[in-house]
């Protein structure tokens, strides 16, 4: 990609920079985050976002949140103050299952390292917690790709392709989730249109999903989301594909609020529709969808457009930032070990085991 979404900066007094994405696309500036108050602010404000992104920015908060382990501590005292910015951390946001995924990781690698090394310095346990960092930030990279590698084959030549919110790039550390096809197919030299989705109310298929695709040349057209049905009559959608932030044992697939929608309508205009995401977005404590957290947002993201007011003011509003979308409107889950069809209980396990 020709950015980087999010990196870490130096050795272990350094920081975690990343794109605001919150200023996206009128400004391109980086923010960078040297205290784990900040990395929690960054992830609930939306600066950095959706589901593998939040997992690696986690990592590297658990590597800033170390830094303020005050001095001469040992390495029970280091172990006990990471445990508690992890819980901190843990209630930025409660939907995407890869921040709690990649807190467990730093949490296990810290009981790993702690038991099998007794008598060392907390600086060897500080670089071996950003080692452990670098590896979440890094698999997630491949994982990225080979998503693309599996979903290429979707994207058929002068294809219609409707996606929502932004799986892309902006999403993960690597080439996205939903995206990633995209990228793969355009590589190729494939011609196919994508229709991005605004995605009331944060717009991040108008603000960035266009913003990355017209960066790499991809032809995009922004639409309304009441517009998909139109197009899907049209005869303009070939497909949709969709990023997701926490999959349940049965293949039930939370994303952000409205793709339960587009993928009710795919279903009635017969057009398949596919779920990108990393092993990671699994969560197979989770049976079915209706037991996903999801999060519900500030009021004001509705009621303020553009800095303007657009509902009577104290007007009451419900504002679900994700909704479930079922297993049996799901025509395939794309991952990086390869492709679910049909998703259910059996070909999630068979697919994970
Ligand atoms: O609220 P956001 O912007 O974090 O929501 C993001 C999404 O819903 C994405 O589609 C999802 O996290 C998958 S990202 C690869």
């Amino acid at each position: 990609m020709a950015f980087e979404t999010l990196e870490w900066i130096g050795g272990i007094d350094g920081c975690l920079e990343l794109i605001d994405q919150r200023i996206l696309p009128g400004r391109f500036e980086k923010l960078q985050c040297k205290t784990v108050e900040q990395v929690f602010d960054a992830i609930k404000t939306l600066a950095v976002r959706g589901a593998p992104a939040i997992g690696v920015a986690a990592g590297y908060g658990v590597c800033v949140a170390m830094q303020a382990l005050p001095p001469r501590s040992n390495l029970t005292a280091a172990a006990e103050h990471l445990e508690k910015n992890a819980a901190y951390l843990a209630t930025s946001r409660p939907t995407a299952v890869n921040l709690f995924w990649a807190l467990d990781r730093m949490k296990d690698l810290a009981t790993r390292f702690i038991s099998e090394n007794s008598d060392v310095g907390v600086d060897a346990f500080l670089q071996a917690l950003l080692d452990e960092a670098h590896a979440i930030c890094r698999e997630d990279k491949q994982m990225c790709k080979a998503i693309g590698v599996n979903g290429e084959k979707f994207i058929k030549e002068n294809s219609g392709i409707l996606t929502h919110c932004n799986a892309g790039a902006l999403a993960t550390a690597g080439q996205g989730t939903a995206l990633s096809p995209m990228y793969e197919a355009h590589r190729l030299g494939r011609k196919f249109k994508v229709y991005a989705d605004e995605t009331r109310p944060l717009l991040q298929g108008s603000r960035l999903t266009a913003w990355e695709l017209t960066q790499a040349g991809i032809d995009v057209t922004v639409v309304c989301d009441n517009v998909a049905a139109t197009l899907m009559k049209q005869g303009k959608v070939s497909a949709v594909i969709t990023g997701a932030d926490r999959i349940a044992a049965n293949g039930d697939a939370a994303n952000k609020i409205g793709t339960c929608g587009v993928s009710i309508l795919a279903a009635e205009f017969g057009i398949p529709f596919y779920v990108a995401a990393p092993s990671s977005t699994f969560d197979l404590n989770i049976k079915t969808g209706d037991e996903i957290p999801i999060e519900e947002r500030d009021p004001a993201e509705v009621t303020f457009f553009g800095g303007n007011n657009v509902a009577p003011e104290g007007v009451k509003v419900y504002n679900p930032a994700f909704d479930v979308t079922e297993a049996k409107n799901i025509t395939a889950i794309i991952t990086e070990r390869g492709v679910i069809n049909n998703p259910c209980y059996q070909s999630v396990f068979e697919h994970l085991k």
